[in-house]
C-alpha cells in the first residue's frame, strides 16, 4: 500500500494507472505478467452473473500470463457459488486453475486465492 500511494501522483502523469472496465479491457494481449483482482469477482456475486465471472476471467487471462482473484467469498462469508462452475469451465479454455491459501484474510473464510495461468 505504502509503495501504491508513494507512486501514485508520477504513475497517473506517467499514464500506468488507466480506468478500464470488466469484462472488457483496452489491452493487447498478453500485456501484463500478473493481472490481481481484489474484492469484485466472487465478492459480488449476488450482484455479478456467471457469465460476467467467466468474461471477466478470460478477459483477464488474455491480457495477462496469470490472474489472482482474492477473496473466493461472497458478502456472506460463503464461497462464492460461481467458484465450482468456473473451476470447471476454465479449463476448457485453456486455462489452469489452482486454489491457494494465503496468510492474511479480511473476511470469514477469506483466506484463499484463485491463481489462473495459461496452459502452455
Ligand atoms: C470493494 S471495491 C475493492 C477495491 C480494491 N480492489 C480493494 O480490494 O480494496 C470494488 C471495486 O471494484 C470496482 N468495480 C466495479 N465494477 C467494476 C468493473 N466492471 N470492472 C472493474 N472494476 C469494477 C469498483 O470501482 C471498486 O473500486
Amino acid at each position: 500500500m505504502r509503495l501504491f500511494i508513494a507512486d501514485y501522483s508520477a504513475g497517473l502523469l506517467q499514464k500506468r494507472y488507466i480506468v478500464a472496465e470488466l469484462p472488457k479491457l483496452l489491452f493487447a494481449n498478453d500485456t501484463f505478467s500478473l493481472a490481481v483482482c481484489s474484492h469484485l469477482l466472487f465478492l459480488y456475486s449476488d450482484l455479478l452473473s456467471l457469465e460476467f465471472h467467466l468474461a471477466s476471467v478470460l478477459e483477464l487471462s488474455r491480457v495477462a500470463h496469470e490472474v489472482r482473484i482474492f477473496p473466493l467469498t461472497g458478502l456472506d462469508c460463503e464461497p462464492s457459488p460461481h467458484l465450482a462452475p468456473l473451476q470447471a469451465e476454465l479449463p476448457r479454455h485453456g486455462l489452469r486453475v489452482e486454489i491457494a491459501k494465503v496468510n492474511y484474510q479480511l473476511q470469514r473464510n477469506g483466506d484463499k486465492m484463485m491463481k489462473i495461468q495459461k496452459i502452455s
